[in-house]
């Protein structure tokens, strides 16, 4: 295995489309996978998408570590979704939380998402899954789904005062890891 260069905003591969997997079962897909994972745990993130490490393709890995699963749909493993459908379940108002991503170190930022969604993908092994995520889990795979179609998460802001470096957002009153 190996660790993987990761893309920081403002490299193209990070706004563009990714395409399908074709075969999940190729040595060179599996091999990524494997590497994403290595390259995610070792940098200290959640999530990361294909893309991030200058792969065009629609697949992403995540694992959301207990002490930030906010829900009892979290899986503690990690996971791989190979060419996911997202679907956004909740009706409902977005609701505001910070997130940060390993494309865009050392900032922060509040985004609104939906706070309940459904996804089908395949597994790693090439299998259909579908979850049901809420809280925080629902706002990763929302987050890493745009990766897929080139949408970093400050896209998706509405409020740029609650946009900073997370060393000063921990520093004063509302700051949060999270
Ligand atoms: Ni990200």
């Amino acid at each position: 295995m190996a660790i993987l260069k990761i893309a920081r905003m403002g490299h193209p591969i990070l706004t563009s489309r990714a395409d399908p997997v074709i075969d999940p079962a190729d040595p060179v897909v599996q091999r990524l996978i494997a590497d994403m994972v290595e390259t995610m745990q070792d940098a200290g993130g959640v999530g990361l998408a294909a893309p991030q490490v200058h792969v065009g393709l629609r697949l992403f890995v995540y694992h959301i570590p207990p002490s930030r699963a906010d829900t009892p749909d979290v899986p503690d493993v990690p996971m791989a979704l190979l060419n996911p459908e997202l679907i956004l379940v909740d009706d409902g108002p977005l609701e505001p939380g910070w997130e940060g991503c390993l494309s865009i170190p050392g900032l922060r930022g509040m985004v609104p998402r939906a706070m309940r969604v459904r996804v089908r993908a395949l597994d790693a092994a090439g299998t259909p899954l579908a979850i049901e995520a809420t809280g925080f889990h629902a706002r990763v795979l929302q987050h890493e789904y745009d990766h897929l179609d080139g949408v970093l998460y400050p896209m998706r802001m509405t409020d740029f005062r609650y946009f900073g470096f997370d060393e000063e957002l921990a520093r004063h009153a509302g700051g949060s890891r999270r």
